[in-house]
C-alpha cells in the first residue's frame, strides 16, 4: 500500500474541522486524548468498546449486548467498508492517495435509524458484505487521512456513552478512556467457519480455505499497519469465543457491563 509514514497518535481529539479533512500537520499539533475516567461525565451510560479480528464476533456480540442495554451499537469496520465500497464504485482500486482523498472529501458516510451503514444517503449494509469490500476496507484502512475522519464521526456518535463500539483500534485510539473494553479472539478455522456459514446464509458458498486465507491476509495487514493496529488495550479483558455459543459470549460481556454499570452508579451516588 502506498502509505508508509508513523505518526505518533494519528487520530487525536482535535478542534473542529468542520466538514473540512485536517491535514496530519495539524492532526499532530493538536490537544492529545484526554484520559479521564469519570463514568459519570457521560449523559447516556458508558462506552463499551469491542475490538477483535475478523470474525471474533465482534458484529454479533455487540449488536446483541446493545439491544439488552437499549444501547446504540456502531459497527465502525461498516464505515471503513463504506468508503471502500465508494473507492470501488468510482472504478478505483485505491493505489492513488490524491484520488482516495478527493472521494474522502465528498463522502458521508453514518448510521440509519435501524442502525444499518449509509453511503450518501442510501443504505449499503449488504453491498459492503462482500468480500473484496473487506480486504479493499483493510487496505484503505491504513491510510491517516481515512482515519482521521472516520475516526472524527465516531467520537462525535460515542462520545455521550450508552454506545457499544465495535472495530480494530476502539479501545486503543477511538475511546482509550471507555470504561469497558473488550478484546475478542477465536482460532482461525473457527472464524473461517463462521464468515462460511455467514456467506451461505445469503445464499453464496466460499470455500473455507479461500476463506480463511483472506481473514489470515487482513488479519495480519491490520495487526502491522504503522496507524492504529489490531492491538489488545492494556486494560482491555480478552474473551476466546472459539468454544462459546453466541449466547454466551452475550452473557460474558452483559456481566462485565452490568458490573462496569453498578461501580459508576455508585461513583454518583
Ligand atoms: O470489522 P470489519 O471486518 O467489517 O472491518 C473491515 C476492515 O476495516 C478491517 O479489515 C480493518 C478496517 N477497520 C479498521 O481499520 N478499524 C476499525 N475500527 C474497523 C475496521
Amino acid at each position: 500500500m502506498y502509505f508508509e509514514s508513523q505518526t505518533s497518535d494519528p487520530c487525536p481529539r482535535t478542534p473542529d474541522f468542520g466538514s473540512r479533512i485536517p491535514d496530519l500537520g495539524q492532526l499532530n499539533d493538536s490537544l492529545p486524548v484526554p484520559r479521564y475516567s469519570l463514568l459519570s461525565m457521560r449523559k447516556n451510560g458508558i462506552i463499551i468498546a469491542i475490538d477483535g479480528p475478523t470474525a471474533s464476533g465482534k458484529s454479533t456480540t455487540a449488536k446483541q449486548v446493545a439491544a439488552r442495554l437499549g444501547y446504540l451499537h456502531l459497527n465502525t469496520g461498516a464505515m471503513y467498508r463504506a468508503f471502500a465500497l465508494l473507492v470501488r464504485r468510482r472504478d478505483h482500486h485505491g493505489h492513488d492517495p490524491e484520488r482516495v482523498h478527493e472521494l474522502l472529501a465528498g463522502a458521508e458516510i453514518g448510521f440509519n435509524g435501524k442502525g444499518n451503514v449509509v453511503l450518501d444517503g442510501v443504505d449499503v449494509s449488504r453491498e459492503v458484505t462482500e468480500p473484496d469490500i473487506a480486504l479493499l476496507a483493510s487496505e484503505l484502512s491504513v491510510d491517516p487521512m481515512v482515519r482521521a475522519k472516520l475516526v472524527e464521526k465516531q467520537r462525535a456518535i460515542g462520545t455521550n456513552g450508552g454506545v457499544v463500539l465495535e472495530g480494530r483500534d476502539i479501545g486503543t485510539v477511538v475511546f482509550p478512556d471507555a470504561e469497558l473494553k473488550i478484546f475478542l479472539v477465536a482460532d482461525a478455522s473457527v472464524r473461517a467457519e463462521r464468515r462460511q456459514l455467514e456467506f451461505e446464509h445469503m445464499g453464496t458458498h466460499i470455500p473455507l480455505e479461500e476463506l480463511r486465507q483472506q481473514l489470515e491476509e487482513r488479519d495480519k495487514r491490520d495487526r502491522e499497519r504503522a496507524i492504529s493496529p489490531l492491538r489488545k488495550a492494556t486494560d482491555a479483558i480478552e474473551v476466546d469465543t472459539t468454544n462459546l455459543t453466541i449466547e454466551g459470549q452475550v452473557e460474558r460481556v452483559l456481566e462485565l457491563a452490568k458490573a462496569k454499570m453498578e461501580h459508576s452508579s455508585s461513583l454518583t451516588v
